[in-house]
Order: C-alpha cells, then sequence, then structure tokens
C-alpha cells in the first residue's frame, strides 16, 4: 500500500499568523500539521510516500526532506496549479502504479490513526459479501455540511451519493481527507470533467465509481476531525493534541517553580520562579520567567516569556512577552515582541503577523 498526502495548492487563511504560506506547516503543539499525517501513515506500515506540492514546494521539501525521520520514503509529485484533489491523483498515476493506496489531505487532522481504517479496508474487502469494494471513504458528523463533500447512505449502510459543498446537503456526513482507493479510481480521475469550480474532484470520481456499480464502503470516524483549513485551525487543534502529549522534561526546572497536570518542557528551556499549568508545551530553549503559563498553552522554540500570564494562546518561534498578565486565546506570530512600558487592560485577544513588535501603554 501507497500513500498520497495532497500540500498543493497555497492556503490563504493562515497567513497572516505564520511566516510560511503553507497551510500544512502550521505548528500545533509546536509541529507542523503536515507531520502528524505523516506520523499517522508510517504508524500504519505505509512508508512509500508521494507528496503534491504546488507552490510552497520549497518550504514542503525543506520541512518533509527525503522522510527518513520517519524511516519513509518521498517522492515529491509537482502540481502546476492546484486543479482538483482528483487531478492530484492523475498526475500520480505513475508514483502509484496499480498499488492500493490511501490519499490523505495534507491539511486535515485528526485523533484516529490509519491503522484500523486500513486493515478495515482489507477485511471489509473480504468479508461483507457481494462486488469488493474498490474505495474506502471515511465520514464525519458536522454542523455545516455546506462547506464539505456530503455523503447520503443507505439505510443498508452503502454510500449511494457524493456532492460536494452542495447547497442544499442530503445529511450532515460529510467527507473527512482520508480516503482509501484501488486501481479502479485511475479510470474514474480519467472520466470526469471539471466542476463548475473548474476543479477535478475526488467527489465526482468517487460518485463515478458508484454509477459503475463498483462498491465504495464508508466508516464514521470517532474522535475529533479538524479541516484546517476552515475553522479556528490553530487554537483548536493545539487543545485537541496537547490533550495526547506525554508529559516530560528536557529542560530545567528551579526549586520555585511549580508544573501541574500534562506539560512537556523541550530541551534546553529554563523555567525560573513560573507556574505551568498543563497542557501545555514549552518549546527548545525558551526561557519562562516569573510567569504562569495556563492551560492549552503552546510556546515555540527560542520564545522568552517574563513577567506575565499567559492561558490558551500559541505563541510562535523567536517571540519575546514581557510584562504582560492576562494574555488569553491568543495567536502570536514568529518573531513578535509584546512588550509592557505602562498601565494595563486586564486581558488582551491578540492576532498578530510574524515579526510584528507592539509595545503597550
Ligand atoms: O477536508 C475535507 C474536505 O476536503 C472534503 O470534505 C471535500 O470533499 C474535499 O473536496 C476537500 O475540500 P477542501 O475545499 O477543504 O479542499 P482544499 O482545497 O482545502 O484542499 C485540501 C488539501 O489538498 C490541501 O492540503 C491542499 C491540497 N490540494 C488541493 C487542491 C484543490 C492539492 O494538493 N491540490 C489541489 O489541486
Amino acid at each position: 500500500m501507497k500513500g498520497l498526502i495532497l500540500c498543493g495548492g497555497a492556503g490563504t487563511r493562515l497567513r497572516p499568523i505564520t511566516h510560511t504560506s503553507a497551510k500544512q506547516l502550521v505548528p500545533v503543539a509546536n509541529k507542523p500539521i503536515l507531520f502528524y499525517g505523516i506520523e499517522d501513515m508510517t504508524a500504519a506500515g505505509i512508508t512509500d510516500l508521494g507528496i503534491i506540492v504546488g507552490d510552497t514546494a520549497d518550504e514542503i521539501m525543506a520541512a518533509v526532506g527525503d522522510g527518513s525521520q520517519w524511516g519513509a520514503t518521498v517522492t515529491y509529485l509537482p502540481q502546476d496549479e492546484p486543479r482538483g484533489l482528483a487531478h492530484c491523483v492523475l498526475i500520480a498515476r505513475d508514483f502509484l502504479g496499480d498499488d492500493d493506496f490511501v490519499m490523505y489531505l495534507g491539511d486535515n487532522l485528526l485523533q484516529q490513526g490509519l491503522t484500523e481504517f486500513v486493515e478495515n479496508f482489507e477485511t471489509v474487502r473480504k468479508t461483507k459479501g457481494g462486488p469488493p469494494a474498490v474505495a474506502q471513504i471515511l465520514l464525519a458528523h458536522v454542523d455545516d455540511p455546506r462547506q464539505f463533500g456530503v455523503a447520503e447512505v443507505s439505510d443498508s449502510g452503502e454510500v449511494v451519493r457524493l456532492v460536494e459543498k452542495p447547497a442544499d446537503p442530503p445529511s450532515d456526513l460529510a467527507l473527512v481527507g482520508v480516503y482509501l482507493f484501488d486501481s479502479h479510481v485511475h479510470e474514474a480521475v480519467r472520466a470526469i470533467e471539471p466542476s463548475a469550480r473548474g476543479e477535478l474532484e475526488i467527489t465526482d470520481a468517487i460518485q463515478w465509481l458508484i454509477d459503475q456499480g463498483h462498491r465504495v464502503v464508508h466508516e464514521v470516524l470517532v474522535g475529533w476531525w479538524i479541516d484546517t483549513g476552515k475553522k479556528d485551525p490553530l487554537l483548536e487543534s493545539n487543545r485537541y493534541l496537547l490533550e495526547r502529549l506525554e508529559p516530560s522534561n528536557l529542560g530545567t526546572i528551579d526549586a520555585a517553580s511549580n508544573i501541574e497536570g500534562r506539560v512537556v518542557i523541550e530541551a534546553g528551556a529554563n523555567i525560573v520562579g513560573s507556574r505551568i499549568r498543563g497542557p501545555a508545551i514549552i518549546g527548545e530553549r525558551t526561557q519562562v520567567v516569573n510567569s504562569f503559563i495556563g492551560p492549552y498553552t503552546s510556546i515555540a522554540d527560542d520564545c522568552e516569556i517574563r513577567d506575565s500570564e499567559l492561558d490558551h494562546s500559541v505563541v510562535l518561534e523567536g517571540s519575546k512577552i514581557v510584562g504582560i498578565p492576562g494574555l488569553a486565546d491568543s495567536l502570536v506570530g514568529r518573531h513578535v515582541e509584546v512588550t509592557r512600558s505602562g498601565q494595563k487592560p486586564a486581558a488582551l485577544r491578540l492576532m498578530l503577523g510574524d515579526h510584528s513588535i507592539i509595545d503597550l501603554e
């Protein structure tokens, strides 16, 4: 089985808060979103990975390299324009050959690993009777299905219809960005036409398979799932991912400091006269001095937090926060400085771009 990870098409939503324009590389709990997908792939035994790259190819390639850090081999597959998810399958034809593969959207984050999903495909193909399934999709109940591909499932549990971002959704079951295919999908992606938005939709390719009488099976997702390209991505996914961190300490904590709950302190971090209440992560070489770090906070590498109180916030690398009490629900980009020179407001809610410098009265 091979893996195809889609990282073409630049992200625009997250640009204001991250130096990089590749939305798949935005760090959540101090790790790029994309890395969680790669880890899930390799944990499921899939190590032959193709990554579709577009105008952010350089950043993706610099971050992922040859894949050896995960024991994987990576083949980069350039896409000239974001022409649709089915177009990605089309251009990956040589890489994929006739193998089964998992297609994974690089901006999706899900709690459930891939192992069971992959194993079930094999089991379902053998045991459920009728013709073997050629594809397996993952569905999740969502509040606003109009933002997603939506599936209609019959009473007997078969997928009967799929529509991409419908104005009038037939159900609340959205397509999650993880799909399993056998080689039948190659005929499907060649057969379909671009949609109204000008893209070759994978949703239409799967519908084509159904229309040809092929069996498409599904699973309904257990646990959380975030399409980080859409909704409150950083704070929400940060919250979920911090919950599953294993506490550890590779830094230094002085006797006057107090660490409570699920906290990761990375190598070279220094905690002095401070209280950290998890879940939280403090990045490498970051200094936390005379401060309180509250739950659901990620502070990246090389930051300085001094005489401050932070809660439910994400601070990217190289930033400095000095003399700020009550910073909450905030996203702070890279190399930002927030300092205080005068009287305080009780709380601050900030969304700061990279390299901003703020000097508060
Ligand atoms: O997240 C789930 C949804 O993903 C599904 O419910 C939809 O059916 C599916 O079409 C897709 O919708 P999005 O509008 O969220 O897809 P987006 O354009 O954000 O692309 C998803 C990922 O695929 C992202 O990492 C960029 C990459 N991509 C996208 C296109 C259109 C490519 O690599 N090439 C492309 O041509």
